[in-house]
């Protein structure tokens, strides 16, 4: 006899364990988390924080949306992205980062009703986690996870009570590892990965400075510092990065993974802080170092049976791109409602299959961008002449010819321009972070091929409804001056049916199959006298169907199946998409 029951155990509160229990205490299902600690994340690690990521967030609610923006940093704060020689040395260059250039603040306002801001992981963690306590979940903290065991009907876990030192097993239907980069679940429960750990060794330093008259007239989230060593280990540059404007700051700086790690005692800390900002008078209060390395390492499965993991148990890499928590928090979104649909009898566990097949490419691609990431700051370094020698002097002399009156500097000037610029695919990738296109069984294709991007796929956004695509945002509009997303009318655990005028049959059928399948299915028509009207013609332009035709979406808000127009038998075609999509 197992000491507790639940429906779904999570190892782990970090974004994925607590975005996991969040979601599924809002589709009503029984769950518990543990974290081996009596609290949650203690350094702000985590914070750029996506529109795709804040559409989760809405999903669980907009108060759960406004209260992350209370205590986010604006995107107007987030922009000036600078390369410089210290804070208060020589800027070297700047670029527009994080959609806050006007051609990318365009893209990402036509692409999303949620804001792109910077958020703190101690402060997304306690949000989610309060959301999951307040709706149901359970939570146990000083609980460590241990080992698990799974049989056909459920996976025993034993674990310990830090507190008492006494181990307790915890039955429930299936198990979640989001138990972070050290993932003892996805161990024990034999994922397969590929890539390598430790391929480089890094620091943070968090402290507190008033950094005002060095930033405030060029506000952005990220410094990028250049001085001899900062291109060893690390994320590709030394780093300041704003925690809270301008008095919370936390260093990445690296150190030579083949040498063992720094003693990062006080007064280190303090030297590497004052060389960064360029200033060695600086009052500082360290508030804490660690050291940690950077891995370039994703999981090729996800599942093992009743076990799933998810978050950097799978994906393992630097934080270049700012794509950790964010990948972490959407895994969850594909597995919570999944979960939900098997546990409630609603769909056959073959369902269940598809969270490997459509989140595995994702993580590989996300390790392998935020290595890649780091690796682009090399033509920097080579642009300024850093890389010829490593004698300061010279390093300094390279650094100087380029603001010769000389054709070597013009040269030279648009090299350093031209690398600055390349680094787009870091702090601007919109497509990265919003691209994300399925391809499992749950998704049943119409026959249209893929949709080619048109432009850079990892720069840029490209809305579709093919199947497998998040579905996308268009304004619509009611008669009492209410307006909402399309992405509204969707999620919060439902299927959506969405059509337009001639759609009648599409709407009758979600109703007639909802009680057939014991499925709740929101169904709306977008047209003129409708609740919802396409004003604009913004939905009309994206929704690549006719009034007719019909789109349908998950609970995860990407689209499932489409149909052009009307069918001679829209229940029989639902029902054929829907039984396929949840393997029923
Ligand atoms: P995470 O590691 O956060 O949580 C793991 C949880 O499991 C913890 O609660 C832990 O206590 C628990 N646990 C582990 N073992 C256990 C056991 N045996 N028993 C019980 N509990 C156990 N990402 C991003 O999206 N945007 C960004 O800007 C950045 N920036 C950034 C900067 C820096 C400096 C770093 C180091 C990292 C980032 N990241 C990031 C990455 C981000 O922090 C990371 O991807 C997420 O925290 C991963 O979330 P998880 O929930 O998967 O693991």
């Amino acid at each position: 006899m197992a000491d507790i029951n639940t429906d779904v155990l999570i190892i782990g509160t970090g974004p994925a364990g607590s975005g996991s229990a969040a979601l599924l205490a809002s589709y009503g299902v029984e769950t518990m988390v543990i974290n081996r600690y009596r609290w949650l994340a203690n350094t702000p690690r985590a914070h750029i924080t996506n529109q795709r990521t804040m559409e989760v967030l809405r999903d669980l609610g907009r108060d759960v949306e406004d209260e992350a923006y209370l205590f986010a940093t604006g995107q107007d704060l987030m922009g000036q992205n600078v390369f410089c020689t210290s804070l208060a040395g020589e800027e070297i260059g700047r670029m527009r980062s994080w959609g806050t250039h006007p051609v990318s603040r365009a893209e990402h306002q036509l692409s999303s009703p949620s804001h792109m801001n910077d958020l703190p992981q101690t402060f997304m963690e306690p949000l989610l986690f309060k959301t999951a306590c307040s709706r149901g979940a359970q939570a146990r903290m000083s609980t460590e996870y241990i080992r698990h065991e799974q049989d056909a009907d459920g996976v025993t876990t034993t674990c310990r009570d830090r507190l008492t030192g006494a181990e307790l097993t915890v039955r429930s239907k299936y198990l979640i590892g989001a138990d972070g980069g050290n993932s003892k679940v996805a161990e024990d429960a034999g994922l397969s990965f590929e890539g390598r750990m430790g391929v480089g060794g890094s620091m943070n330093i968090l402290f507190k400075a008033d950094l005002s008259k060095y930033v405030a007239h060029r506000p952005s989230v990220l410094y990028w510092v250049v001085q001899p060593g900062a291109d060893v280990g690390g994320i590709g540059m030394g780093l300041v990065r704003m925690v809270r404007p301008w008095n919370e700051w936390l260093i990445v700086w690296g150190y030579d993974i083949n040498q063992p790690a720094p003693d990062v005692d006080t007064a280190f800390a303090t030297k590497v802080v004052r060389d960064l900002v360029g200033d060695h008078e600086l009052a500082v209060e360290i508030q804490s170092v660690s050291t940690w390395t950077v891995n370039n390492l994703y999981a090729t499965t996800m599942q093992n049976g009743r076990v799933f993991c998810m978050g950097d148990a799978t994906h393992r890499h630097p934080p270049s791109n700012g794509l950790g928590s964010n990948t972490s928090i959407q895994d969850a979104f594909n597995l919570a409602w999944k979960l939900s649909y098997v546990l409630k009898g609603k769909a056959g566990p073959a369902l269940l299959d598809s969270y490997q097949r459509e989140r595995a490419p994702i993580a590989k691609q996300i390790v392998t961008r935020a290595n890649k990431s780091i690796e682009e700051f090399g033509p920097i370094f080579k642009a300024l002449g850093l890389l010829d020698s490593i004698d300061p002097v010279k390093m300094q002399q390279n650094m100087d010819a380029r603001c010769d009156d000389t054709p070597a500097a013009e040269t030279q000037r648009a090299a350093i321009r031209q690398a600055i610029a390349a680094k787009v695919y870091e702090f601007d990738a919109h497509g990265v972070e919003m691209n994300q296109r399925y391809r499992s069984d749950a998704v049943l294709a119409d026959g249209e091929p893929e949709p080619a991007f048109e432009k850079d796929a990892e720069l840029h956004y490209q809305p579709t409804t093919w199947p497998g695509a998040r579905l996308p945002h268009a304004w619509i509009f009611a008669d009492d001056g209410a307006k909402a997303s399309t992405l509204d009318l969707c999620g919060k655990g439902r299927f959506t049916v969405l059509t337009g005028i001639g759609g009648r049959g599409w709407v009758e059928a979600a109703k007639l199959l909802g009680r057939e399948l014991g499925l709740d299915i929101e169904a709306h028509i977008i047209g003129p006298r409708q609740r919802w009207q396409d004003l604009t013609g913004d939905w009309a332009n994206l929704r690549e169907v006719r009034d007719s035709g019909v789109v349908l979406v998950r609970p995860d808000q990407h689209v499932c199946w489409r149909r052009e127009t009307i069918a001679r038998d829209p229940m029989a075609e639902l029902r054929r998409a829907l039984s396929f999509v949840l393997a029923l």
